[in-house]
């Protein structure tokens, strides 16, 4: 079985390949770490390899929801911390999810990629940089930078949305550029021991938007710059796919991923039953398997799981 072997990654070793991924709970008060968050994400850690808290905005511009959590201050450090201390308690590790909504902002700022000066990008990587930095403050084992489900990195990522005719837009060294400039400043600011990982809005299912031969060239990239796990999720069509309803529905992309680098996949996306979650890392689709909405509704999905499969060895 190899749901329940460990992994290491950098300096930490986790437990098994489950992963709660990031699903926002809408229960911050102003951007702040709620109890009952803290309840949510303590009884779903025991049992649990992985824990990515949901996407935090990394500057009020980039707020996505109302009450989506901030990484934006750092007047909001320690709630994380005790949030960090609930999950670890559990035996679990924790990764924090930082966002920008770009144009999806519910802000009346909103960021147009398409328009953006020299100066605006300066100060949205800082803010970038700023928050990667808190999440380690916060005592957490890494930071997560989302680029998916049609967010300001994904839009970059997009030839469908980015259309800038200077270094940003083009070609996909330039479209990924943005993205490696913060993971290189993240990496010298975080030093060696601190998880990156990068959730990668991989493919738009679109005539005009990323492509599946741009996934392999992405990941060495985000690589090289400092990335040590690649989350593999859908691109402008967000988190669900278009084309398909199976359990790991985009399977094809974290294949392509995993093929192509010697980092941990996780894929994630319709994985209800703990059978399908054996068979896709068996498959070898993914190293983690990130499970979702039916963790949202059973919080002892893990060890529910675990006890299952071992049953049927
Ligand atoms: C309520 C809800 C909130 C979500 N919030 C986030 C988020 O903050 N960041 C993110 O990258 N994905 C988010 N997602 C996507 C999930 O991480 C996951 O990719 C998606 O639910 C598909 O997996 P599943 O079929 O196992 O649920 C969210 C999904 C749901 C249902």
């Amino acid at each position: 079985m190899i749901i329940d072997s460990p992994l290491k990654i950098r300096n930490i070793t986790l437990s098994n390949r489950i992963v709660l991924p990031p699903m926002a709970r809408e229960l911050s008060e102003e951007g702040k770490v709620s109890d009952e968050l803290i309840d949510y994400y303590q009884k779903r850690a025991d049992g649990t390899g992985l824990i990515i808290v949901e996407h935090s905005y990394v500057s009020p511009e980039g707020i996505a929801s109302k009450r989506q959590l901030s990484m934006a201050d750092d007047s909001v450090i320690d709630g994380f911390k005790k949030l960090t201390d609930a999950i670890h308690a559990q035996g679990s590790f924790a990764i924090a999810q930082i966002s920008h909504a770009g144009f999806e902002s519910m802000s009346e700022d909103k960021l147009n990629l398409n328009e953006m000066t020299p100066e605006d990008m300066d100060e949205v990587r800082n803010a970038f940089i700023e928050a990667a930095v808190r999440t380690q403050k916060a005592g957490f084992d890494g930071v997560e930078i989302h680029s998916a489900h049609g967010y300001f990195l994904n839009q970059f990522y997009s030839p469908y949305t980015n259309k800038r005719t200077d270094e940003y837009g083009g070609d996909l060294e330039n479209r990924i550029r943005l993205h490696n400039e913060i993971i290189r400043e993240v990496r010298d600011r975080v030093g060696e021991d601190y998880i990156i990982a990068i959730r990668l809005g991989a493919y738009d299912y679109l005539d005009d938007g990323s492509k599946l031969e741009d996934i392999p060239i992405a990941v060495n990239s985000f690589i090289e710059n400092g990335v040590d796990l690649i989350d593999i999720s859908g691109g402008l069509c967000r988190y669900r796919s278009p084309v398909s309803k199976e359990p790991g529905y985009f399977k094809e992309l974290s294949k392509i991923a995993k093929e192509s680098c010697d980092v941990p996949v996780i894929l994630t996306g319709g994985v209800k039953k703990a059978k399908d979650a054996e068979r896709l890392l068996e498959e070898e689709y993914c190293d983690l398997i990130g499970i979702g909405r039916a963790f949202l509704m059973d919080a002892e999905w893990s060890k529910k799981a675990l006890y299952k499969l071992r049953k049927i060895e």
